[in-house]
């Protein structure tokens, strides 16, 4: 299948494409550069530099049967610090792109929605039909693409299905040897931040240690890209004209940061320090998913650990700055 990627020289949009590059779909990649990297655009696909507002409709023309949709702006403290790029991005450039899908006729979808619409829970494991309420300018922005993408299927026929990411870990080796994974800049995420520390020597911070939990660290639920990925792959074969469907994506089980360093520490070898940090802003104590929808309705399972996302982003990690 003809398949255009969004944001596919991201962390996720490029392990996606790698992915369905290796099931024989015939990718191209839509990504404009302002956090993506070209050298992560996998070998065999189409690679174009634009924006969604500017290109999409002439990407779309070019055969497109369907689109797996990572382009956004996904950092919750920049969302807050600058809510209107998040709304401009991340909805206006969604219209965008299903304004120009709608026009040429290309009706199927998967889209890169968060945990974060959620905010801060009621209960865990979170479920889907739980209440939405996001906490920051980034998860109200998902929240609305969501909605969005609901009233294209019933107005418009529209084929949609929106994963909310948990916590996203690890690396992928691609069928050229090369190794994807996260490199974000500013890094906020805790495992490149733990690994990072690991190969400067120094300690690494932990944003609170007072909350109600068995350790007092935040709680989160992680799962490997390569995971995510495969599920990306059922999605797109799931997808059914005027339906919807919101899945959850996570392992189900939580860890808090202090196992996670712990995990990292045995991956890497290294007795990585730590230290104690005030609270972020925002953060949840705790945010775990119920996976349960997603592995009935669609067969996905999870078959890779939080040891497997450590040892996979240290290789990642280390293929960058070789010791
Ligand atoms: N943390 C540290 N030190 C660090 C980095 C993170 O202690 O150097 C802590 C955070 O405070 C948090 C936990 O590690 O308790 C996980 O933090 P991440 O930044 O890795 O991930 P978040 O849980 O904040 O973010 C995830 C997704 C977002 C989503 C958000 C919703 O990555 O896309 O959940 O709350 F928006």
């Amino acid at each position: 299948m003809r398949v255009l990627v969004t944001g596919g020289a991201g962390y996720i949009g490029s392990v996606v494409g790698a992915q369905l590059v290796a099931a024989g779909h015939d990718v191209t990649v839509l990504d404009d550069l302002s956090t993506g990297f070209a050298d992560a655009v996998p070998p065999g696909a189409t690679f174009v530099k634009g924006t969604l507002r500017d290109c999409a409709a002439e990407v779309l023309a070019d055969g497109v049967e369907a689109v797996l949709h990572f382009a956004a702006k996904s950092l919750v403290g920049e969302s807050v610090a600058d809510p209107a790029k998040y709304w401009s991005n991340n909805l206006g450039g969604t219209i965008s792109l299903l304004e120009a899908m709608r026009e040429i006729q290309v009706r199927t979808i998967v889209f890169s929605s968060t945990a974060a619409v959620y905010g801060e829970p009621g209960r865990t494991p979170i479920l889907e039909t739980d209440p939405a309420r996001p906490t920051s300018p980034y998860g109200a922005s998902k929240i609305a693409v969501d909605t969005t993408l609901t009233e294209f299927c019933r107005l418009y026929g529209f084929g949609a299905v929106s994963l909310r990411y948990f916590n996203v870990a690890g690396a992928f080796q691609g069928a050229d040897g090369r190794w994807l994974g996260e490199r974000h800049n500013p890094e906020t995420h805790l495992i490149p931040n733990v690994l990072a520390a690991a190969t400067e020597g120094r300690p690494v911070q932990i944003f609170g240690d007072d909350y109600p939990t068995p350790d007092g660290t935040c709680v989160r639920d992680y799962i490997h890209v390569a995971d995510l990925a495969d599920a990306h792959l059922r999605a797109l074969a799931a997808a059914r004209p005027g339906q919807h469907r919101i899945y959850n994506l996570g392992n189900g089980a939580g860890f808090s940061v202090r196992e996670v360093i712990e995990v990292c520490r045995e991956a890497t070898g290294v007795d990585i320090g730590v230290q104690a940090a005030p609270r972020r802003a925002g953060d949840p104590a705790v945010l775990v998913a119920s996976s349960a929808k997603i592995q009935s309705e669609l067969g996905w399972r999870a078959s890779r650990d939080l040891r497997a996302m450590a040892a996979d982003a240290w290789r990642f990690t280390q293929a960058r700055s070789p010791r």
